[in-house]
């Protein structure tokens, strides 16, 4: 490089402030190329083995076409230092891609999927999307991902179910609102002997998912249904209702009709235990906030008291919460009829 072109580099296009970002750059790249690595199943094979580029098209189902872009996809993962190449065959090199690949780490790896796929794109298009009025819509996740990132909060759910039931320990009949995969479905019917449980959720695809769920644990007792809350008919049949990790698909406006048909579905004395994130938690559930914020699905997350107003007005009384997550805004909140 001439003297000429180091001096406007240096004082005309002020590289300095450029090569500063370099590590920043670098981060981007990585994660998403190990993201796509990973959700593609490019991870999975890798770490059984080494793979020829012919092996990687038929294993990723690529056409011929796009072989090009397949070796430079990959090409990325060499320079990025996560994958290695030699004597013709790809393997696992990174440590980012080694940690992600292993089985143990499938729920981490869900979680980083979960950051990436969706609270990144949140945050980079929320000023696009709020002025194009551009809605995420259900589609927009893959509910995989999200049954599988969502599998840390299994302790906390059933820490929040043992509160419920030590107020009320033999609910006769328990309904549980957007059961999703079920697995609290199988808690629920481990713990309890002689229960009712009748579970509903609108998609029909989670349904099927949570049917799947009752199979493997042979469960045959739980009424699953594939309806919306709203379409619920019946009168006050239930002495438990759960809502976990979903009053956030319901809009801000829907939400105190929610508490109120949970209210009329609840016999005297029943209790309705739900689950949530709330406002003013980490970078991760401020993410989650946005993305639910910025789509057409349900709204921002509740704020702890907000959700305990609503629910002394709708007319629930013992209205109580609490932090389920040390230093994390994830909660519980217990009310009864
Ligand atoms: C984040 S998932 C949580 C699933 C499960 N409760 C858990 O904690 O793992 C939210 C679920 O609520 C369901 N859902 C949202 N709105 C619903 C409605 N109006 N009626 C029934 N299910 C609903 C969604 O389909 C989704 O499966």
């Amino acid at each position: 490089m001439q003297l000429s072109t180091l001096r406007k580099l240096i004082f005309d296009k002020n590289i300095f402030a450029f090569l500063r970002l370099g590590k920043q750059v670098d981060t981007v790249y990585r994660t998403s190329f190990v993201t796509a690595a990973n959700s593609s199943g490019l991870l999975n094979s890798l770490s059984q083995a080494e793979q020829s580029l012919d092996q990687l098209q038929q294993q990723l189902t690529i056409e011929d076409n796009k072989r090009d872009a397949l070796e430079a996809w990959l090409e990325c993962g060499v320079r990025l230092g996560e994958l290695g190449f030699s004597a013709g065959r790809y393997r696992l090199k990174g440590k980012l891609s080694r940690h992600l690949a292993k089985q143990e780490n499938q729920i981490a790896a869900a979680m980083f999927e979960e950051a990436i796929r969706y609270h990144y794109d949140a945050l980079l298009s929320a000023p696009t999307r709020m002025k194009q009025n551009n809605a995420y819509q259900l589609s927009d996740q893959d509910g995989k991902v999200i049954a599988q990132s969502s599998q840390i909060l299994e302790p906390f759910v059933e820490e929040a179910i043992e509160w419920g039931l030590k107020k009320q320990p033999q609910p006769k009949a328990i309904l549980e609102v957007g059961c999703g995969a079920g697995k609290y479905l199988v808690y629920l019917s481990k713990r309890l002997n002689s229960c009712d449980i009748t579970a509903i959720d609108y998609q029909a695809d989670v349904v099927a998912h949570a049917n799947q769920t009752l199979i493997k644990h042979g469960i045959k007792s739980v009424d699953l249904r594939h309806k919306s809350f709203f379409d619920l008919q019946g009168e006050s049949q239930y002495d438990l209702i759960t809502l976990h990790n979903n009053i956030y698909y319901f809009t801000e406006s829907q939400r105190q009709a929610v508490l109120a048909k949970a209210l009329s579905l609840l016999k005297p004395g029943g209790q309705l235990l739900m689950t949530t994130s709330c406002q003013g938690g980490s970078s991760a559930i401020t993410a989650l906030n946005l993305w639910f914020s910025l789509s057409d699905i349900g709204g921002a997350l509740p704020d702890v008291e907000q959700l305990k107003r609503s629910l002394t007005r709708t007319g629930f009384s013992q209205v109580n919460s609490k932090r389920l997550m040390p230093g994390e805004s994830y909660f519980a909140f217990l009310a009864q009829k």
